[in-house]
């Protein structure tokens, strides 16, 4: 689907080389990514709304459960993830609406919606699979399968990570990352036994392990907190983490809704 794209945004974009923004029904947004107005993150029947009104509205089906009351504040409002770790809604490309406030060190972060409908900000990002990044990138706004394992969880067999072509999974004890449109191996962590699982620990730390004994480690770890592995759309594994920032629709509590000062710093482009 078609979405013009404002003027100001592409200049926004050539200045500061922002990733191409991105028509999604995906439910990661990466630092130098842009939800544009007309946008969502879907994951499920919950998403996240960039509305043509400026508003940033979260949805169960079709009812409303949280908005930063931006509405009416401006026009072609966007949402941004910047390399600090903070979420924030502006208009004219550098004038700050909303700002989810919480800050943190600069890297690279991924805003999640999760499939209970939590939206969380993880980062700086820890790790990453060391393929090559496939490029001719394929359609974004397709994507509904699993593709994020959080720290809480196992990735054992059958299951998988996929996005796309991509999937992430086990043959034997293998854990690989492979394409399925040629079958190619792009990663493997070349690891032996019967029965296997992968762990991403609270430390951030990402392992395979035969019953209990680890065969194979990132080697990354970090304080404790809330992580991710995510299987990115470049067929790539990363490690985000810990969580700096979360909305729990449960959650009621007011969120700081104020406006900045112009402040402007997606800089460089993923990488
Ligand atoms: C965002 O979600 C709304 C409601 O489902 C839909 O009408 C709109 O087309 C979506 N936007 C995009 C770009 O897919
Ligand atoms: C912001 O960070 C602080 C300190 O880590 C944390 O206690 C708080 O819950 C965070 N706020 C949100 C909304 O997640």
């Amino acid at each position: 689907m078609a979405i013009p794209i404002p003027l100001a945004l592409l200049a926004l974009s050539a200045i500061f080389g922002l990733l191409p923004p991105h028509t999604t029904a995906d439910h990661v947004l990466y630092t130098g990514e842009v939800l544009m107005a007309g946008q969502n993150l879907t994951n499920g029947q919950y998403r996240l709304a960039m509305q043509s009104n400026c508003d940033l509205v979260l949805y169960e089906g079709e009812t409303s459960t949280w908005r930063a009351n931006t509405a009416g504040k401006g026009n072609d409002c966007y949402l941004g993830l910047k390399h600090n770790g903070e979420l924030v809604v502006r208009r004219n490309v550098h004038y700050t609406l909303w700002s989810s406030s919480n800050k943190s060190k600069k890297g690279k972060y991924a805003l999640v919606l999760d499939h209970h409908g939590k939206l969380g900000i993880y980062g700086q990002r820890r790790w990453a699979s060391n393929n090559q990044k496939e490029t001719g990138i394929l359609d974004r706004s397709v994507v509904s399968t699993e593709y994020v394992l959080y720290s809480s969880e196992r990735l054992a067999p059958p299951k998988k990570l996929k996005y796309n072509n991509y999937e992430l999974g086990f043959k034997k004890c293998n854990l690989v990352i492979s394409d399925s449109r040629t079958g190619k191996l792009l990663w493997q962590t070349s690891t032996e036994a019967n029965t296997c699982y992968a762990q991403l620990e609270a430390d951030g730390e990402l392992t395979v392990k035969h019953h209990n004994n680890r065969l194979w480690s990132s080697n990354k770890k970090s304080e404790d907190g809330a992580y991710i592995a995510v299987l990115r759309f470049d067929g790539r594994l990363n490690v985000f983490g810990p969580l700096i920032w979360s909305l729990d629709r449960t959650d009621d509590s007011p969120l700081p809704e104020a406006s900045f000062p112009p402040t402007g710093d997606f800089t460089a482009s993923d990488e």
